[in-house]
């Protein structure tokens, strides 16, 4: 194959800047949730944006940002999105789209006051009105801004958009479960060997992709809550939307992300062959049962092989389904005989089935670790088990508060994450839902940012002190979480 040829320069100056841009522009807008327009922080972030934009105008004459699909185009230049830069693209996208916005346009460098009535503007948007970009207009006419635009955000005909949060809330939610339905079927379909209903599957596998491109949240939030029965179920799902949320921010392209998903679908499949007697053992295995656990890999690349008309996806499910426990150094099973690089897909399910499996309560193992240790684990075995850099990238993903811990502030208050911080040196500052006891149980109350600053005592305002066990207290974070 030929090798790709590398960047010009000239392209790259301009990738970076507008990649800068958006890192500015959003730090501003976030900042625009907590803090009002006379806030110092809001004046800083205003000058650090105000710097960008002086530095685009005057080396590239404009400064032009439009969003297609889920790319970002700056100045008709396609921005490539390095992982650690990833969730703030994403989180700025959805912010746009909740809004209606599909484009920015600087003609002209504007002073600081000119830039956040520009910015509180877009903040105070409301979600869902088509005709957003209008009344920016109009107001923007009003104050005599004419250095701004904004434009409407376009819309693909094969995209499920749901611009509102509650629809979007209740369609990924609605994915989660028909996806467990789908792994039901797939451990039907092997039991009483008949076929299963590809193109159904597949359809299924690209709506987990587009729902977790457009409210990763609610999925990994799904994911995140261990408070199931039905291990085999929920395992295989959780470890499709950890692998497609992991392949998303390593560049992986869309249709490929569907593979992924079925991949992950598919990963443990040869445990329906293994007597239940030894999957549910809570003692001690013997040998011989060991030995058969270990075997389910192969007999998963077995079952899929027999599938011959998935054609290229069932490369890649074989791959994810045999490599899933070799490990990166190759110390894992099956034993090989021969050297062989684990491919990128069996990569990504070997990162995304040991967090799901060890963060779960199950039979032989009953109390859950807390994310916080395994992602710790992860980090010490990374580049002997795990490859590093997807290692890097999933503890980033994760956080080390994932969406829907319980914890206790320094403020005394309880509260659960919802929020995971896009930036990574904030990665301890999520958002919280914090609860309060009403009637015999705890409720949803106000929801905070972490990040926020006591303007007097310049420290913040809540801190975690740490993390609780939600059974102690009977909460039900899934219900309150989603
Ligand atoms: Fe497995
Ligand atoms: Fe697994």
């Amino acid at each position: 194959m030929p090798e790709e040829k590398p960047t010009l320069d000239h392209e790259e100056l301009p990738t970076k800047l507008g990649s800068e841009f958006i890192l500015r522009f959003y730090r501003l807008l976030r900042g625009t949730t907590i803090y009002d327009r006379k806030n110092v922080i809001i004046d800083r972030l205003t000058q650090e944006c105000l710097q960008v934009i002086h530095d685009i105008i005057q080396s590239e004459g404009q400064l032009f940002l439009k969003m297609v699909r889920d790319n970002f185009f700056f100045n008709n230049i396609r921005v490539q999105v390095k992982a650690d830069k990833y969730p703030i693209f994403k989180a700025f996208w959805q912010e746009m789209r909740k809004r209606w916005i599909g484009e920015i346009e600087f003609s002209k460098e504007v002073n600081g006051e000119q830039l956040k009535d520009i910015i509180y503007l877009l903040s105070g948007l409301e979600e869902n009105n088509e005709s957003n970009y209008l009344l920016i207009k109009k107001k923007l006419e009003y104050r005599d801004i004419d250095a701004f635009e904004a434009g409407k955000l376009e819309f693909f005909k094969d995209e499920e958009i749901y611009v509102d949060s509650k629809d979007q809330k209740k369609y990924s939610k609605e994915v989660y479960f028909k996806s467990i339905g789908l792994v039901k079927e797939v451990v039907d379909s092997i039991h009483q060997q008949k076929a299963l209903n590809i193109r159904k599957a597949k359809r299924l596998m690209q709506n987990a992709v587009n729902a977790i491109m457009q409210d990763e949240s609610t999925l990994l939030g799904l994911a995140n809550i261990k408070n199931y029965d039905e291990y085999t179920f929920n395992h295989s799902v959780n470890v499709a939307i950890y692998a497609i949320a992991l392949g998303q921010r390593i560049g992986i392209p869309k249709n490929h992300l569907s593979h992924l998903g079925m991949a992950g679908i598919f990963h443990d499949m040869g445990k329906t062959k293994i007597p239940k007697e030894i999957l549910n053992k809570t003692g001690k295995l013997s040998p011989e049962e060991w030995a058969m656990m270990r075997s389910h890999p192969l007999i998963g690349t077995e079952l899929i092989m027999r599938m011959k008309e998935w054609g290229d996806l069932s490369t890649r499910m074989m791959s994810a389904a045999f490599e899933h426990h070799l490990k990166y150094d190759l110390t894992g099973y099956p034993r090989l005989t021969q050297k062989r690089r684990i491919t990128l897909f069996g990569r990504i399910i070997t990162v995304a089935d040991f967090y799901d499996a060890l963060v779960r309560p199950r039979v032989y193992n009953r109390f859950p670790y807390v994310s916080e240790k395994i992602l710790g684990i992860m980090l010490e075995r990374s580049g002997k088990d795990f490859d590093p850099g997807l290692v890097k990238v999933f503890i980033s993903m994760i956080g080390i508060f994932p969406l829907g811990t319980l914890v206790l502030l320094n403020s005394n208050e309880m509260g659960i994450v919802t929020q995971i911080q896009e930036d990574s040196e904030l990665i301890d500052r999520p958002q919280v839902c914090l609860l309060y006891y009403s009637d015999g149980e705890y409720r949803k109350g106000q929801l905070v940012d972490l990040r926020e600053m006591d303007e007097v005592t310049r420290d913040f305002k809540r801190s975690i002190v740490k993390t609780l066990d939600p059974n102690e207290y009977n909460i039900n974070v899934a219900e309150l979480l989603i």
